[in-house]
């Protein structure tokens, strides 16, 4: 198929609400490392890695040597049979995980990671109350749509009950109107009102993204989860990090975004980067809590052996390679290049984030701080242009979202805020960026 073909294919034979990024979608047919390459083959300097899922670089050999030795050697069994694979992955994972975290459920997906560990906190607790955060993001299936704190992404009829959702630590936008550290962190003291005043005052637990990925790269102040987690555990709650986004090594010098906080979690989530593009869900708690979960389950391809050769593969190169400390001196290297451009482009109302996970918020005006919509949607056409692939995101639909590879480099870096950097001017014009335009 040529290119307008798929496009025509996707249309007919898709759901619609399969969406692509840019008014003339990208066709992607091949990468290697940093790079992908279009159907009509031009070169783009990935900066977004699928959506924060190609950690090691796209087609990376070393993992992809392991995934070709198992796939040759056995590909599927399911869940009722033992596989060396996935015995391997679970060891490697209890080895690094912070605190106590040493049993793991593998599935295929994000989305799948959070039920089980909804259900290990109910079955654990005995209640059944979650308070979630608005902004987050945890997926689409009913349950996760319904834990996930922004409209755009929740589908369909009523969400099931039993969640109540507080205040993110959205500092750019606080909810209170207030500054840090002046607030005295007042949207994590809330949860106490919160939790008295919406749920029975006896929950099964917290589900929060350290920094909320679809939300925007939103990044508490250091005081934010310490304060919640020790609410949540008041009121009988365990703490889930939902590290789908930030675990292995994104933030830096850290293997799970939670512990840039210095909380260790009840139960860790995740998916995309352990797998660096093959799917994956990892739920992994406490003895306690993983045993909790009475009867049996299964999984068809939860734990597949490639699957997790693959993972086990990505986990030691990140070691290897010394990815974590990589991310943290390529991140702030990134950081400086953002807050150039943040000097330059008065488009830029705010940069955040940490390690290799970073963030730039578009506003109209960065007084009244009005999103910047239709802008974001041009920079990151001009960026396309310009040889640039990063993502979108934000309840507002006006923050870039930039996450490179853990192996990254300082001459990628120098290249992507050169090719940034030409984006913006060339949105400039306020007729160009849609400034001022619904
Ligand atoms: C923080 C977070 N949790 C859960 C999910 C859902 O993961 P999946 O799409 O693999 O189901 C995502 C996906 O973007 C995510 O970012």
């Amino acid at each position: 198929m040529n290119k307008d073909e798929i496009l025509l294919a996707n249309k007919e034979f898709l759901f619609p609400a399969v969406f692509h990024y840019f008014s003339d979608p990208l066709v992607l047919e091949k990468a290697k490392d940093q790079y992908v390459w279009d159907a009509d083959g031009h070169q783009y300097l990935d900066f977004f890695g699928g959506i924060l899922t190609v950690s090691v670089g796209h087609c990376n050999d070393a993992v992809n040597a392991k995934i070709h030795e198992q796939v040759d050697k056995l590909q599927h069994v399911s869940t009722v049979f033992a596989t060396e694979p996935q015995a391997a992955l679970a060891k490697k994972i209890a080895s690094i995980t912070p605190g106590n975290l040493t049993k793991s459920f593998f599935t295929n997906s994000g989305t799948e990671a959070n039920e089980t560990a909804i259900l290990a906190a109910r079955c654990y607790t005995g209640s059944t109350e979650i308070v979630a955060l608005r902004h987050s993001y945890h997926g689409r299936s009913a349950l996760a749509m319904a834990m996930t704190g922004q409209d755009t992404w929740r589908m369909g009829p009523p969400m099931p009950n039993g969640i109540v959702y507080a205040h993110n630590a959205y500092c750019y936008r606080c909810p209170f109107g207030l500054e840090y550290p002046s607030c005295e962190i007042r949207c994590a003291t809330d949860m106490e009102e919160m939790i008295r005043t919406t749920t029975s005052g006896r929950i099964a637990g917290m589900i929060a993204e350290p920094i909320q990925g679809v939300g925007g790269f939103v990044t508490p102040p250091k005081e934010y989860f310490p304060i919640v987690a020790e609410i949540v555990r008041n009121h009988g709650g365990i703490f889930i990090s939902d590290e789908v986004q930030t675990a292995w090594g994104r933030t830096g010098h850290k293997w799970f975004g939670i512990e840039q906080w210095g909380v260790t979690p009840d139960i860790i989530t995740s998916a995309k980067g352990l797998g660096n593009g093959l799917p994956i869900g990892l739920t992994v708690a406490r003895p306690e809590v993983a045993d909790s979960l009475r009867g049996i389950t299964i999984s068809t391809f939860g734990g597949n052996p490639v699957t997790n050769a693959a993972a086990k593969a990505v986990i030691d190169f990140i070691e290897d390679q010394n990815l974590a400390v990589n991310a943290a001196v390529m991140g702030a290297y990134l950081r400086g290049k953002l807050e150039e451009l943040r000097d330059k482009h008065p488009l830029i109302g705010d940069v955040r984030g940490m390690g290799l996970m970073q963030a730039l918020e578009l506003v109209e005006d960065r007084k009244t701080k009005k999103p910047a919509k239709a802008a974001t949607a041009q920079v990151m056409e001009a960026a396309r242009r310009n040889g640039l692939l990063i993502g979108k995101g934000g309840l507002y639909g006006n923050v870039l979202r930039i996450s490179p590879p853990l192996n990254i480099g300082k001459a990628d870096i120098d290249n992507f805020a050169v090719a940034l950097d030409a984006s913006f001017a060339e949105c400039a014009t306020p007729e160009l960026a849609g400034v001022g335009s619904k």
